[in-house]
């Protein structure tokens, strides 16, 4: 079977926002505290952090890191995380049930964002705190000197301002699950006066507000529209959240899901655009897809409650390779639609619903690991539009969809092309025609296959799915054909000449 991919170098859709490839990091089941902090670990460095999962997280080269919640933050006091760690109270979290011990707080994440080279990416709480809440942080955080928590930062040994310019206003607070949750408009009046004093303190800022969290919500949509009819001019972008998984053991069906998470930015973003519109905003708000992965194993029951303990193992999937192949189609679907989504956070980065694995002194590199390494490598540039021809299937939800899913990143004469064959037991040929280009070679390329979807790494066998080098590649007139295992992930760069 053939599909041919038809580009033209002129025909863009925008630069690629390297914030598309940002994480999250969660006071949330071993996330922090045996995830990235372990301080009595062999692995520690002289924050206490795990040099092996750094190591680790480095090769996904994170950019925006949302912190610190999540469910968390709505019932999050930031004062309770900062200064003398002796005098940190030990708290109790009622979204997961456990118990936070506060040792890791904001300025341990803000110094350890420096060395990871993230931008941290900060949530107020707006479920149990207040607006003036959110603006004493940003003020503890961004302002030099000579106020009360300006100089409280200094006190705690950070003369330097953090100069924190990311922020959220709070966390899916349309879920009915979230401590504070409250209808459209009542969070949509905090989320104005919040965003109204943190500006206030800070013009320099840009703010998140909250959006639909998951389109299944009878407030989807009207939701963000509510919001946004208050917050337009106060905020730069609207969160998108959106959790997947295959509990039909479909795997035809869940690699189709792309065409629906496609969907879901277009309505969002056609509500961002309308109101920019209707009210003659001065700018269009722009997507932060926030939160984002495969998650249904662990959803339920043990897998959601801490019963009262310190970093007790929540949310803890393990990955195969159809969740691979998902994870990818999530990433093509945030490149193509590069005008309108401008950050996105996978949820999360190590333990809870995660690319990595920690026991002890061990850690396993899970199989969404690779496609992200993958795409991430080749990131910078401007997402090329896609003309797709060749085969399709009928999806049981999703309806019809093409056997691969594609997006393309030109960046001067190297293009790179990241596809998904979604056959099951058929490769793919795939022909890349640039109207007005010629391919020259392939520059490097990595494939992630196998036979079965359900296979996954563990610590007895971690290398069962993962990325190898691929040069299955033929370049003839210009055109290269590339063969697709399979059940594929692939993501090569191309060297290309007019
Ligand atoms: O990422 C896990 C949880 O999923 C987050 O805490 C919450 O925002 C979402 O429901």
């Amino acid at each position: 079977m053939t599909t041919t991919i038809h580009l033209h170098t002129a025909f863009t859709v925008d630069k690629v926002d390297p914030r598309i490839f940002g994480g999250f990091l969660e006071h949330l089941g071993r996330a922090v505290y045996e995830g990235v902090y372990d301080p009595a670990s062999i692995h520690a460095d002289d924050l206490g952090c795990r040099t092996d999962v750094l190591d680790a997280l480095k090769r996904l080269r994170f950019t925006a890191m949302r912190y610190p919640g999540g469910n968390f933050v709505s019932g999050y006091h930031w004062q309770d995380a900062v200064g003398p760690r002796d005098k940190r109270p030990l708290t109790r979290d009622l979204a997961w049930q456990s118990l936070e011990t506060n040792q890791f707080g904001p300025d341990e994440f803000v110094q350890l964002s420096e060395r990871m080279d993230w931008t941290p990416m900060m949530a107020v709480n707006l479920g149990t705190g207040t607006p003036e809440e959110a603006r004493n942080w940003l003020e503890y955080c961004n302002i030099d000197g000579g106020s009360r928590y300006a100089n409280l930062r200094r006190e705690h040994g950070y003369e330097k301002p953090h100069n924190i310019k990311l922020w959220c206003l709070g966390n899916e607070m349309d879920g009915p699950w979230q401590i504070g949750h409250v209808p459209a408009e009542t969070y949509a009046i905090s989320a104005q006066q919040t965003a109204r004093m943190m500006k206030m303190c800070d013009p320099s800022i840009e703010l998140v507000v909250c959006g639909s969290c998951a389109p299944e919500l009878p407030t989807y949509l009207e939701w963000d529209r509510q919001v946004l009819e208050h917050c337009r001019d106060e905020v730069e972008y609207l969160s998108v959240h959106r959790y997947v998984g295959n509990p039909d053991n479909d795997t035809e069906d869940f690699l189709a899901v792309t065409n629906s998470i496609d969907r879901q930015i277009e309505a969002t973003d056609s509500v961002c655009r309308a109101v920019h519109h209707t009210r003659k905003t001065r700018r269009r708000v722009y997507l932060s897809f926030d939160e984002w992965n495969v998650w249904y194993r662990a959803r339920t029951g043990e897998h959601v409650d801490g019963r009262g303990k310190f970093a007790p193992p929540l949310l803890e999937e393990v990955y195969n390779l159809e969740d691979a192949l998902v994870a990818a189609g999530f990433l093509n679907s945030f490149i193509r639609h590069a005008d309108s989504v401008k950050i996105a956070n996978l949820a999360q980065i190590v333990n809870v619903i995660a690319p990595i694995l920690t026991k002890g002194d061990e850690m396993l590199i899970q199989s969404i690991f690779y496609p992200i390494e993958m795409y991430s490598k080749r990131r910078e540039g401007t997402s090329l539009q896609l003309r797709l021809d060749g085969p399709r299937y009928t999806s049981k939800q999703y309806g019809e969809v093409d056997y691969v899913d594609a997006s393309a990143i030109l960046d001067g004469n190297r293009l790179s092309v990241f596809l998904v064959n979604r056959d099951l037991n058929k490769p793919m040929e795939v022909k890349i025609k640039i109207g007005d280009a010629s391919v020259v070679k392939l520059l490097d390329a990595e494939v992630v296959t196998g036979k079965d979807p359900r296979a996954a790494n563990s610590y007895d066998c971690p290398n069962l799915v993962r990325s190898q080098s691929y040069e299955d590649i033929s370049i003839e007139g210009g055109v290269a054909t590339i063969s697709l295992p399979p059940m594929s992930v692939y993501a090569g760069t191309l060297e290309i000449a007019k």
